[in-house]
């Protein structure tokens, strides 16, 4: 039986336009979706990626602006839309939390929510009064041992106190069982520090928490209650299972959610709504919890923290502008390991560029194809065998999310036949043995055509015209894949 996939990126706040960081997680959710697209046909993949429109944080950079939150967020989730586009990326969906049909998916989640019963037979949904500290950068409350000196560790923003009637999810019933499923594997969450860590914040023990909100406007309005408006994490979360219109369908979540591998990609940042607070909600209306929470770390650019006001924010735009799409998405999963955090040096990106791709991958294509038209008229023949065990190799470092793993293992293979055309030396060849020369270019051939199907779920533009190179009969010298960039 065909497996099928459903493999999601976090929904990104409007509030700020797109940046390498949000690009990095998408990338990896479409090379994923390329992958398993291959492996198991079209149909048998979801991807889905949107944005987050609702909460304080936008409404108050909507007026700003001057602008009305909806305008706003029409403005920004097009500039998402954008990005996606020029990078490539092969979402299936766009979800947006501002859609008609996801509000109203939401105020019936809400509903089903307010019906339920804990697993020690309590609502699961109560009213009752929070007091704390807000962080509107983060769109959560934060505990006095989360301050540094009183003010928010990433936003260094002072926390606004807040004292609200609201409505409350009885998180600390379902604990033990979201607890449980982590330590038996069925939320899996990679790696495994990111599991750790998890486990370490429910032994240290949460509260239930407040799912509405009275003083924001921007927002879903509670069905029982409206004048308080949905908490916007609870809006966004449940993104994931309204783009499969549930609750009023039921088909789709069978389908996808129930019985299909699920892949969260996302942040550490954001782990503990994914990890705890999601799989509570899930239990909540009796559903699957997600099975693979797939966590990559924060990175720095050079050596920085991103920020507007350092001014080092990398936009993917700008990339793709000056990279093409292919290279760029070669370059941000090239650098560190999936996983950790780490520093994108952005200032070695065009000498990267430069030694991979257009000295390295483009110049072998060029090469190769060029004797075989100079020394056969473009007429040698690929040997089609292609090496199993290499792409199956590579298929598998993709499934570990060792995306710059695969890439190693295939630039060796660049490498190796860079190698042996030197070591073969087949202009003198060409006088000398020219059957033992062609023998040669058709083993070099199969190696493009190898090195191109690994690449496809990576650097589809690119696979794609390799191929059609190779197509060609006879060949003919073809266009540089990557021009060379000044340094
Ligand atoms: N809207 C919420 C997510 C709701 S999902 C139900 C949110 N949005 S966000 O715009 O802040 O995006 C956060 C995600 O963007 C991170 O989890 C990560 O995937 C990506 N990244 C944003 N900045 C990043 C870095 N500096 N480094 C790596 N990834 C980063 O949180």
């Amino acid at each position: 039986m065909k497996h099928r996939y459903y493999i999601t990126t976090p929904i990104y706040y409007v509030n700020d336009q797109p940046h390498i960081g949000h690009a990095y997680t998408t990338v990896v959710a479409d090379v994923l979706a390329r992958h398993y697209r291959r492996l198991e046909g079209g149909d048998n993949v979801f991807f889905l990626t949107g944005t987050d429109e609702h909460g304080q944080k936008i409404a108050q950079e909507a007026q700003r602006r001057w602008m009305q939150p909806k305008e706003f967020a029409d403005l920004m989730s097009q500039a998402f839309k954008k990005s996606w586009q020029l990078l490539n990326i092969s979402h299936n969906n766009f979800i947006r939390t501002t859609d008609e049909d996801h509000k109203t998916s939401v105020q019936k989640i809400l509903e089903r929510l307010r019906q339920a019963k804990t697993p020690s037979g309590r609502e699961a949904i109560y009213a009752g009064t929070y007091k704390g500290l807000y962080c509107v950068g983060c769109e959560k409350f934060l505990t006095a041992k989360e301050l540094v000196d009183g003010h928010c560790p990433l936003h260094k923003t002072k926390p606004q106190e807040l004292e609200e009637q609201n409505w409350f999810f009885r998180l600390t019933d379902y604990l033990p069982l979201v607890k449980q499923k982590i330590e038996k594997g069925e939320i899996n969450i990679f790696p495994a520090e990111r599991r750790n860590e998890t486990l370490g914040l429910l032994a240290q023990g949460l509260d239930d928490f407040s799912i509405s909100r009275s003083t924001v406007s921007w927002g879903i309005a509670v069905p029982w209650d409206p004048a308080q408006t949905v908490y916007v994490w609870v809006d966004a979360l449940f993104n994931y299972i309204t783009n499969l219109r549930w609750p009023e369908e039921q088909e789709r979540l069978d389908i996808w959610w129930e019985q299909g591998q699920v892949m969260q990609l996302m942040a550490m940042e954001i782990l503990k709504f994914h990890a705890i607070y999601w799989p509570a909600f899930l239990l909540a209306l009796d559903l699957a919890v997600p099975k693979h929470l797939y966590v990559h770390g924060f990175f720095t650019i050079d050596g920085e923290k991103m920020s507007k006001s350092l001014g080092n924010v990398v936009s993917p735009n700008d990339l793709v502008d000056r990279y093409g799409a292919d290279a760029t998405r070669y370059l941000i999963l090239s650098q560190f390991p999936f996983g950790y955090e780490s520093d994108i040096r952005v200032e070695d990106f065009t000498q990267k560029y430069n030694a991979d791709l257009a000295d390295g991958l483009g110049n072998l294509v060029s090469r190769v194809v060029a004797m075989a038209v100079k020394y056969f008229n473009g007429t040698v023949t690929i040997k089609r065998q292609r090496p199993k065990e290499f792409l199956h190799q590579v298929d598998e470092l993709i499934q570990f999310l060792q995306f710059r793993e695969a890439l190693l293992l295939v630039w060796q293979r660049v490498a190796a036949a860079d190698k042996l055309i030197d070591e073969a030396k087949p202009w003198r060849l060409a006088e000398s043995d020219p059957a033992r020369l062609k023998d040669i270019l058709e083993r070099l051939l199969s190696e493009l055509d190898t090195i191109a199907v690994a690449l496809e779920p990576f650097m589809p533009d690119t696979a794609a015209k390799i191929h059609e190179i190779l197509g060609g009969t006879p060949l003919v010298k073809p266009a540089g894949l990557f021009a060379k960039i000044k340094e």
